[in-house]
C-alpha cells in the first residue's frame, strides 16, 4: 500500500502532470505495487517509483538536454539524438531534488524505466514492466504482458523487451544498447537481477 508519503507525492503531481500522465503513473504505481507483493519486493518503493517515474515526460526536448547539461548528467548519442530518452535520468534527478527522494533504488527504477538495462534491482524491473503493462494500456500486447505479469516475471520481462525491440525497429528509431543488453542477458542467464 503507498505510505502517506507517497499518497501526499500523488495528491502534488495530480496538480502538476497532465490528467492522462497522472492517471497511467497511479496505474504503474499500482501495478508495480501488486507485483512486488507477488515477487517479494519492496511495495514501498515499487509505488514510490512507480507515481514518480514520468515526472520529467512532459519537458520539452530542449528542456531534458538543458536540464543534463546544467547537471553534468553524461548524455550518450542516442540520448542526444532523441533527447526524450532523458526523461528517465532527468526524472531521477528531479526525484532527488525536488521530492525528496535518496532510496538508490527508487532513483535507478526511474532512470531505467525507458531502456531497461542487463542489471537492474527488483524494483527496477516491476517499472519497467508495470510501464508497458498497466491497465490504461489498452493494446493487446500490453493486456498479455499484464496477465503474463501475474504468472512469471521473467517471461513477462522478456515478452515486454521484445515488444519494445520489434517496436522500435519497425518505427525506424535507434535501438539502446542497454535494452537488447537486458534482453540477452535474460535469455542467457534468466534474470536481470543485479
Ligand atoms: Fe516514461
Ligand atoms: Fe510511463
Amino acid at each position: 500500500m503507498p505510505t502517506s508519503v507517497t499518497l501526499r507525492i500523488c495528491e502534488e503531481l495530480r496538480r502538476i502532470l497532465s490528467p492522462e500522465r497522472y492517471e497511467h503513473c497511479q496505474g504503474v504505481m499500482n501495478l508495480a505495487t501488486q507485483l512486488a507483493q507477488k515477487y517479494g519486493g519492496d511495495p514501498e518503493k515499487a509505488a514510490l517509483a512507480g507515481i514518480l517515474h514520468d515526472i520529467a515526460r512532459e519537458l520539452s526536448p530542449d528542456q531534458l538536454l538543458a536540464e543534463a547539461r546544467r547537471h553534468r548528467i553524461p548524455v550518450d548519442p542516442l540520448e542526444e539524438k532523441s533527447p526524450i530518452l532523458l526523461h528517465g535520468k532527468i526524472g531521477a534527478l528531479h526525484a532527488r531534488l525536488d521530492w525528496g527522494v535518496d532510496d538508490p533504488e527508487v532513483l535507478e527504477a526511474i532512470a531505467l524505466h525507458i531502456t531497461a538495462d542487463s542489471h537492474m534491482s527488483l524494483t527496477a524491473q516491476l517499472i519497467f514492466l508495470a510501464d508497458f503493462a498497466e491497465p490504461g494500456r489498452s493494446f493487446g500486447s500490453a493486456r498479455f504482458a499484464r496477465e503474463l505479469s501475474y504468472i512469471n516475471l521473467g517471461s513477462a520481462l522478456e515478452y515486454v523487451l521484445n515488444q519494445e525491440i520489434i517496436f522500435v525497429l519497425n518505427q525506424g528509431f535507434l535501438l539502446h544498447p542497454k535494452t537488447l543488453a537486458a534482453r540477452n542477458r535474460l535469455l542467457l542467464e534468466g534474470t536481470l537481477n543485479p
